[in-house]
């Protein structure tokens, strides 16, 4: 890797990054990705795994939905479950027919890392940047570390792709991005197991014990999560104490118990809310997680990252091509107000669903949200459409 001048730097391999670099790249625009983490890592990476409807019509239209299309799980409906009580949601019923797509994040990031190794285009791994400079010049540029020496990469634009604790937001002078946060009182333990699902649908679960949820990533893969306390070790979980939690929140009237099997990835996520604003500062744009975090509970994190590029890709093209900053210079007020409703929406999840150890005030105003959404058709609807697809609404 060379010191280079290219149009747009991109800093981060994950969905933002590597769409974004896709999406410019079909327009003639030259980009350079640079990702400190190895191909294997980042491919390996598990994380998110619902793909809304309007997000995955674009995915496709993009020409990198093929294999998303031919590998990935429809799902017309999820479950939400209480008091060991089952409860289907009819999301496409709800929702002019329309579903979610279940497919792993890292397959998508499989999909974009191989259509950019088939064109070329520069993307380099294992090369960290350590700064961003002359943010509102010509020129910013970025300094890179790579186990061969140190280089620089100046583009017309920087594009901060690099999540939740990246160096482009980071590199920013004091007193000019605003950060708004919230931090929740639990975190996720999430495994993937090889087993086959025993449902079909994803399955949201509310027990006195906690949160639960059941996923899944193919007929052989599961993928499964708790609610556990915010300062929970994972040492402290041993498969067993995983399978008989799981086992015990996720029991049921309807269905037949979970199905076990070795788990080959585990890991604990704190929960959190966050919001940058702007998105932008003179030439350095931010897009996903670089930008907002929002707890998991309502699987809005890549679908927002991916929509913020979708936005920004021909702000940038209209920007480098004919001079026009117009879209630029909305881009960060657009993707705010999705983001800001997708904060809503997810801690509405996280909150309907996350029973409090002590407070037994919260505990019967959740249950009382919860049981609208399972008794008021209206309140579902409106479920329905943020669940599948909030990022193109
Ligand atoms: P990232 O995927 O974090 O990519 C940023 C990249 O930048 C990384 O590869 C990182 O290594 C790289 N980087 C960082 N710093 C540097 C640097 N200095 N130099 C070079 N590279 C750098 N979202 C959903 O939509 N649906 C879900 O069902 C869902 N479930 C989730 C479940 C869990 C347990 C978790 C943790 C998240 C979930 N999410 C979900 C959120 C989703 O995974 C993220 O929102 C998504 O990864 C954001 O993509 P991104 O490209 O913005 O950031
Ligand atoms: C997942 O399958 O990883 C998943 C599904 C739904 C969520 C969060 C994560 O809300």
């Amino acid at each position: 890797m060379e010191s280079v001048r290219t149009q747009v730097a991109i800093i981060g391999a994950g969905p933002a990054g590597l769409l974004l670099g896709h999406l410019l790249e079909l327009e003639g625009v030259d980009t350079v990705i640079v990702e400190t983490r190895s191909l294997d890592y980042v491919q390996q990476r598990v994380r998110a795994g619902v793909i809304e409807y309007g997000i995955a019509n674009f995915l496709e239209a993009s020409g990198v939905g093929t294999r998303m299309r031919a590998e990935g799980l429809v799902h017309h409906g999820i479950e939400f479950r209480l008091d060991g009580a089952s409860h289907r949601i009819a999301l496409s019923d709800l929702y002019d027919g329309r579903a979610i797509t279940v497919y792993g994040q890292q397959e998508i990031v499989k999909d974009l890392i191989a259509a950019r190794l088939t064109s070329g285009a520069p993307l380099f791994f294992d090369a960290t940047v350590t700064a961003v400079v002359g943010h509102t010049t010509e020129r910013p540029t970025v300094s890179v570390r790579t186990s061969d020496g140190d280089r620089e990469i100046s583009g017309d634009y920087v594009i901060g792709c690099d999540g939740s604790h990246g160096v482009a937001s980071a590199s920013v002078p004091t007193g000019v991005l605003r950060r708004y946060e919230r931090v929740y009182p639990f975190s996720w333990l999430g495994i993937l197991a090889e087993a086959p699902p025993a449902a079909d649908e994803l399955i949201y679960c509310r027990h006195p014990q906690g949160f639960a949820l059941y996923s899944m990533r193919s007929p052989t893969l599961s993928r499964l999560y708790l609610g556990v306390r915010p300062d929970e070790m994972l040492d402290a979980w041993s498969d067993e104490r995983i399978w008989d939690e799981l086992t015990t929140r996720l029991a049921s009237d309807r269905s037949a118990s979970i199905t076990q099997g070795p788990i080959i990835e585990r890991g604990i996520t704190p929960m959190r809310s966050v919001v940058v604003a702007p998105m932008r500062y003179g030439r350095l744009v931010l897009a996903g997680d670089a930008a907002h975090i929002v707890p998991p509970t309502g699987a809005k994190g890549m679908n927002l990252a991916l929509a913020d590029v979708r936005l920004l890709a021909p702000a940038l093209v209209a920007s480098l091509r004919e001079g026009d900053d117009r879209l630029l210079d909305s881009y960060s007020d657009q993707c705010l107000r999705r983001v800001w409703r997708a904060e809503e929406f997810s801690t509405y999840m996280t909150q309907m669903l996350h029973p409090h150890p002590s407070d037994e005030f919260e505990n019967g105003v959740q249950t009382a949200r919860l049981r609208q959404v399972i008794e008021s058709e209206d309140t579902a609807r409106a479920l329905a459409r943020n669940y599948v697809n909030l990022s193109s609404l």
